[in-house]
């Protein structure tokens, strides 16, 4: 057996849901997970990122406590994973740290991307180098700095003989279009929300952090004048290369369709179900108009949980729609095994990007080297 290549990944999105925390073992030709830990954000701190998005960007500075109190839960995150497995600190080579984004400003002029999390605090606290800030260098690069995951997901998915859409539905949806003819670049960017709307009216409305199995969304009829609107959004016009976040797909942005309505007075359920149908239609819309070769979809995030979501994906389309978990990966580990995989491309100096991808003017080598002492 050769000998163990040891990564952990750490992942938390933009649904703030909490940290996604793997265990990957790369000496094989695919990746192995070895272990994953879910963990949760503590009330305060989760309370203290939601109120981060509000601070305007000459006061991130303030910013410093969180960036360091993150680094103490990253810590106890990858402590999580790591234990039960009878692997220590020393055995790891990275983590890779997505951190908590507070920022991605990619189309500005002095464009940037900022995480949060401090890295040498982590590495300190866990005794494990720590590779994190991935996304800088693919936007010096004239980059998007996102999505990320898709060289990983080229790295693991991709098939010679089918040609496959990954969709990674987490706060926003992300595809990833892997052509089994290989001289056929790898395309992939975010298509729009994911959860984050679903997210932000089952909470205003009910006090719940999400619509467990879509059965809210199922309740209600959808508004077709309201998702006709939402559809005709400029985002969705936009040819990819592209990505987005919370800053932009928000129940601001929903109130300002419904405004425009002439019927404004819409019952709660309906609006969830409405963006239900949003996520499904804008990503179906998407895999036609810039996948149309495509055999297999595949579901990872969150998103594949939500079974009022899954079905109208289906309603959609007569491609087959699977889970991740169809080619052996679990969809709740994909994004965090794609930053293990990063750290553990940086580690090799191999590059993280695909210009095809982010828009980069070249492949550079992502992340930033934090080392444990
Ligand atoms: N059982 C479920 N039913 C419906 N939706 C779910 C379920 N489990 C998770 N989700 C959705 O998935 C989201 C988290 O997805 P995730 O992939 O972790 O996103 P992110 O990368 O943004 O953190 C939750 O906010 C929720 O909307
Ligand atoms: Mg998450």
């Amino acid at each position: 057996m050769p000998q163990a290549e040891l990564y952990i990944g750490l992942m938390s999105g933009t649904s703030m849901d909490g940290i996604d925390a793997v265990l990957v073992d790369f000496s094989a030709t695919k990746p192995e997970l070895v272990n994953s830990h879910s963990h949760d954000w503590p009330a305060d701190v989760q309370q203290a990122l939601i109120s981060a998005r509000d601070i305007p960007d000459e006061e991130l500075d303030s910013l410093s406590t969180l960036d360091s109190q993150l680094a103490e839960i990253f810590a106890d995150a990858c402590f999580g994973v790591l234990k039960n497995t009878g692997y220590q600190a020393h055995d790891i080579i990275a983590v890779g740290s997505h951190g908590q984004t507070i920022r991605h400003r990619p189309d500005i002029k002095n464009p940037f991307s900022l995480q949060i999390g401090n890295a040498g605090k982590l590495a300190r606290l866990t005794a494990i180098d720590v590779i994190s800030d991935f996304r800088t260098a693919d936007i010096k690069a004239g980059g998007q700095g996102a999505p990320l995951a898709p060289a990983f997901h080229q790295a693991v998915f991709r098939d010679d003989k089918t040609s496959r859409v990954i969709v990674n539905i987490g706060g926003i949806a992300n595809l990833t279009i892997l052509p089994k003819d290989k001289n056929t670049a790898v395309t992939g960017f975010d298509c729009g929300p994911g959860n984050t709307l679903m997210d932000a009216w089952i909470s205003r409305q009910k006090q719940q952090p999400y619509d467990r199995e879509g059965a809210f969304a199922a309740s209600g009829k959808t508004s077709g004048a309201l998702l006709a609107s939402l559809m005709m959004d400029d985002y969705f016009q936009l040819a990819p290369p592209k990505s987005t976040g919370f800053e932009y797909f928000n129940l601001e942005w929903l109130q300002q369709h419904i405004d425009k309505l002439s019927d404004k007075k819409i019952p709660g359920a309906d609006i969830q179900s409405t963006l239900c149908d949003l996520t499904a239609t804008s990503i179906i819309r998407d895999i036609n108009k810039y996948a149309s070769a495509t055999d297999e979809i595949y579901i990872c995030g969150g998103g594949v949980h939500n079974k009022t979501l899954m079905q109208r994906l289906q309603t959609l389309t007569r491609l087959p729609i699977s889970s991740t978990e169809a080619l052996g990966v679990h969809p709740d580990w994909v994004e965090a095994m794609a930053f293990a995989w990063l750290a553990y491309q940086n580690r090799h100096q191999r590059a993280g990007n695909l210009p095809s991808v982010t828009g980069a003017s070249d492949t550079v080598v992502l992340g930033k080297y934090s080392a444990k002492s």
